[in-house]
């Protein structure tokens, strides 16, 4: 990753591979000192928005079809188009940073190697819908990647870039890093707003939308970090160049992160479209003597797909057609060594501990399915086990407050639609048949029946001993 995108040099559409457009800086040492930026076309995106109406920086970005890369995919210009203007109250840009999806890590390198290109997509974000005030929501882990941001704001205000006078121009512009605890939920657009505000974490009722009614009341956009990095380059470039990649559907180049059973996992820039065995073939291929089994498009809450689907081209409608969602673009690749029992109730577990609490199908089902998870891991699962998980799951999906509660259900379903064989070998011989896992009988296993039933033994296998206790509990 080392070049400078050029127009000029624009190859057909149609490609595939590795680009290097959003991560061209990379590797280019200190990028994140503003004098090393300003060498390598920083702020020019911004110097040129400033020769424009707000209008007319939308029109852009509609023009370039960009869809949201926070995982909903919907059309970030379109987006800013909504966003209320005539209210009389302050207009706010939120960049969720919050990267809280298992396996998503795309934003993170962004922030860290080029924290201006974020910053500069703020102030541009900012005059496309007239905002005045701008914040970055970043997830608490992210420690480095705070400090980074926070430079950089530093000397963006010292330079001039942010302020009551950007760059002479007259417009203000001011930018606020907000560190955050650290919950899944807080990536939840309405719950970002919530926590921003300094209340509890929890998705909001909607509508009215952010784009009318989001943070303070005050119309609002929120977007991912990918999204909002993406729009100096449009402007700097133009949408043929942006075009070049991808689909109608699915335009541009895509910050991916492959993670799992390949040789090289990590952050990459593919052409949108790019197949998905090309894309682990570009994380090094498969581990030695492993096969691929199944992968999970973007993030462990889109549906896995098989190995036989491999050929999927990575675009928005060819990854829903083939019955997922591209979600975040983090792709999960899992191999034939791996228990898919074992790897969904591991994603039910996180996604146990991450429900809010709000809403009572997603609060009490997701304890229940996990463990249902761990009883049938442990050797002690049931027959009637896989149809009260599909029984759970129809009573989460759809029937909760948020996506949380329908993303929880996707690997679920889609594990037992594609492995249902592996489940019932677990319950058939009491134990993972891969023997990737010990039979957990340390754990505490309640048993759940469909008519909310329960008896603290199991009736066909010895007693489980219960969980040891923790020094100092009663
Ligand atoms: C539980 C949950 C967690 C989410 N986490 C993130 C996140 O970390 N980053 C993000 O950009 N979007 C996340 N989203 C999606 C956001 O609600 C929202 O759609 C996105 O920030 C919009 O940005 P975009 O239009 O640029 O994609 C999450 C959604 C849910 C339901
Ligand atoms: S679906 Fe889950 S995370 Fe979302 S509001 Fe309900 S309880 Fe909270």
């Amino acid at each position: 990753m080392a070049d400078t995108p050029d127009a000029n040099e624009a190859p057909a559409v149609g490609i595939t591979g590795q680009v290097s457009a959003m991560s061209f800086r990379y590797d280019i040492p200190d990028v994140h000192d503003i004098d090393v930026y300003e060498q390598h076309a920083g702020y020019d995106g911004l110097r040129k928005a400033l020769t424009m109406e707000p209008s007319e920086i939308v029109d852009v970005v509609k023009a370039s079809g960009l869809r949201g890369r926070g995982g909903a995919g919907f059309p970030t210009g379109l987006k800013w188009s909504f966003v209320a203007q005539d209210s009389g109250k302050p207009i706010y840009i939120v960049c969720n940073a919050d990267e809280g999806e298992p396996g998503t890590f795309k934003d993170r390198p962004l922030m860290e190697y080029d924290p201006h290109q974020l910053v500069e997509g703020m102030i541009v974000g900012g005059l496309a819908i007239n905002a005045v005030q701008g914040y970055i929501y970043l997830r608490g882990e992210y420690a480095f990647s705070g400090r980074r941001l926070a430079k950089a704001i530093r000397e963006a205000y010292a330079k001039g870039y942010l302020g009551a006078d950007v760059m002479g121009s007259g417009k203000r512009f001011d930018l606020v890093l907000h560190r955050a605890a650290g919950a899944y939920i807080c990536g939840e657009e309405t719950a970002l707003l919530d926590s921003l505000e300094g209340r509890r974490g929890q998705p909001r009722l909607r509508p009215p939308f952010p784009a009318a009614h989001g943070l303070y009341g005050c119309p609002t956009t929120v977007n991912n970090v990918e999204s909002i990095a993406a729009v100096p380059f449009l402007l700097n470039h133009g949408v043929d160049w942006w075009r070049q990649w991808g689909t109608e559907k699915s335009s541009g180049p895509k910050l991916v992160c492959i993670s799992g059973e390949v040789n090289a996992p990590g952050n990459y820039e593919v052409a949108m479209g790019t197949p998905i065995s090309e894309m682990i073939e570009l994380a090094g291929g498969m581990l030695e003597g492993r096969e691929l089994k199944f992968w999970c498009p973007g993030g462990s809450s889109t549906p896995m797909l098989p190995a036989s689907a491999a050929g999927t081209p990575y675009t928005f409608e060819a990854i829903q057609e083939a019955g997922s969602l591209l979600g975040t673009g983090a792709l999960m690749i899992y191999s034939d060594q791996t228990c898919v029992v074992d790897a969904v109730g591991r994603f039910t577990e996180f996604y146990e501990h991450e429900s809010c609490g709000k809403c009572t199908p997603c609060r009490e089902g997701s304890y229940w399915l996990s463990q249902i998870y761990q009883r049938i891991e442990a050797g002690m699962g049931r027959d009637e086990d896989l149809e009260l998980l599909e029984d759970l799951c129809d009573n989460i999906f759809g029937r909760v407050f948020c996506a949380l509660g329908d993303g929880m259900t996707s690997p679920i379903v889609s594990s037992l639609k594609f492995f249902r064989d592996e489940y019932e070998q677990h319950l058939r011989q009491g134990r993972c048949p891969l023997g990737t896992t010990e039979p957990r009988r340390d754990i505490e296993v309640t048993e759940f029946t469909s008519g909310g039933g329960y008896t603290p033994d199991h009736p066909r296998l010895p007693a489980t001993p219960a969980t040891p206790a923790v020094a100092g509990q009663a």
